[in-house]
């Protein structure tokens, strides 16, 4: 068993969430986190609703100066394997800031592939994305689609995936689970950690969210023409908690396999929905009303793109368990009681 867990970026969204269920797990953990994206309270938050032993570094991956330190920090907790979580994640952003998502992405994971490589753990769960797969998948899509990212982002993602898969031929005592998230939504049932974006959202649920605790005015749904059931972009959306568990799942699968390897899976519930019926869906949770328009597409969005989970059930013994209905009822509760998210 891998007991002793370094998680990059642990404070951030996704990590917050894997570091409560990896502590419920028995788990120690060492966070590393630069909170560049996130805040020291969602750590203090972690260890309010988990027991277990926590160490925190903080730190930028990215940083060469603070490469040693980082190393000397994972020999010191004597890691056995990581989740690595850390990194930029602004599709649009990547666009018009490629070198910083290349040198921030890829540096940060050649940091941790050192740092374990200084402890003898060589086991690593990758925090990789359906985005890999771009736009040329016809949905379900599974672990076989064609890859092919459409931007600086989704192209780190692919990159990563590539640098472990070589580590593994390099080294065939590494082992390594690169997990393709759908569309991460939803917050821990508590109301006590949940996504807080910094500025203006990107990404939908968030933005749904801060509408319906008036924040912001109205929601702009781009686009009501494609070729979908009302018209509008169809994803598969995962409650954040479900998403957390798959991590164990890949860990756990790891640490038992006699013949370690690359495995690349899906986490998806499987079902597509379209915005619309995400809006409909949150305004039920929340009893608010949900004011939006339609607007343009927004550049880079596909249609439609939904996971066939079927390999991460076969192969990790996982399955999503949370209802969309479950994923906007607790979205809406830590919105509504964290209407500005962790504060200052
Ligand atoms: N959408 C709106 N209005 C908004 C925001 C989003 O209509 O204000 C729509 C989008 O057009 C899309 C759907 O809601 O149809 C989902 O958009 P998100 O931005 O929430 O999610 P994406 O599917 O675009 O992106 C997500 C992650 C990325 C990842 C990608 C991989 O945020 O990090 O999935 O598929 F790369």
């Amino acid at each position: 068993m891998a007991d002793r867990i370094i998680v990059t970026g642990g404070a951030g969204y996704i990590g917050s969430h894997v570091c409560v269920d990896l502590l419920s797990a028995g788990k120690s953990l060492l966070i590393i986190d630069d909170f560049s994206n996130s805040s020291p309270e969602a750590v203090r938050r972690i260890q309010e609703l988990a027991e277990g032993d926590i160490r925190l570094l903080k730190s930028d991956l990215a940083d060469p100066a603070q490469r040693e330190r980082i190393i000397d920090a994972a020999r010191d907790f004597r890691a056995q394997g990581a989740i690595h979580l850390a990194g930029l994640k602004a599709v649009g952003e990547s666009v018009t800031e490629p070198e910083r998502y290349y040198r921030v992405n890829l540096g940060s994971a050649l940091t941790l592939i050192d740092a374990l490589k200084a402890t003898g753990g060589k086991l690593i769960v990758f925090s990789s994305s359906a985005t890999v797969y771009g736009d040329r998948n016809k949905s379900p899509v599974d672990e076989t689609g064609l890859l092919g990212p459409t931007n600086p982002y989704g192209r780190t993602k692919y990159f990563i995936e590539e640098m472990l898969r070589d580590l593994h031929v390099s080294d065939p005592g590494w082992k390594i689970a690169n997990l393709r998230y759908f569309n991460p939504v939803g917050a821990h049932p508590s109301g006590r950690i949940g996504e807080d974006p910094n500025g203006v959202p990107n990404n939908l649920f968030p933005y749904i969210a801060q509408v319906a605790v008036g924040r912001r005015e109205k929601l702009r749904v781009f686009g009501d023409d494609y070729d979908t059931r009302d018209g509008t972009g169809v994803r598969d959306f995962i409650h954040v908690c479900d998403l957390a568990r798959g991590h164990r799942a890949a860990l756990d699968h790891l640490a038992r396999e006699k013949a370690p390897g690359v495995v690349d899976v899906n986490l998806g519930t499987g079902l597509g929905y379209s915005v619309l019926e995400a809006v409909a869906a949150f305004k039920r949770a929340s009893n608010r009303d949900i004011p939006y328009e339609i607007a343009p597409r927004r550049e880079g969005d596909i249609a439609e793109i939904y996971a066939n989970p079927s390999k991460a059930k076969a192969l990790l013994g996982w399955t999503a368990e949370k209802s969309l209905d479950d994923m906007c009822a607790d979205h809406w509760r830590w919105q509504r009681e964290n209407p500005t998210g962790y504060g200052e």
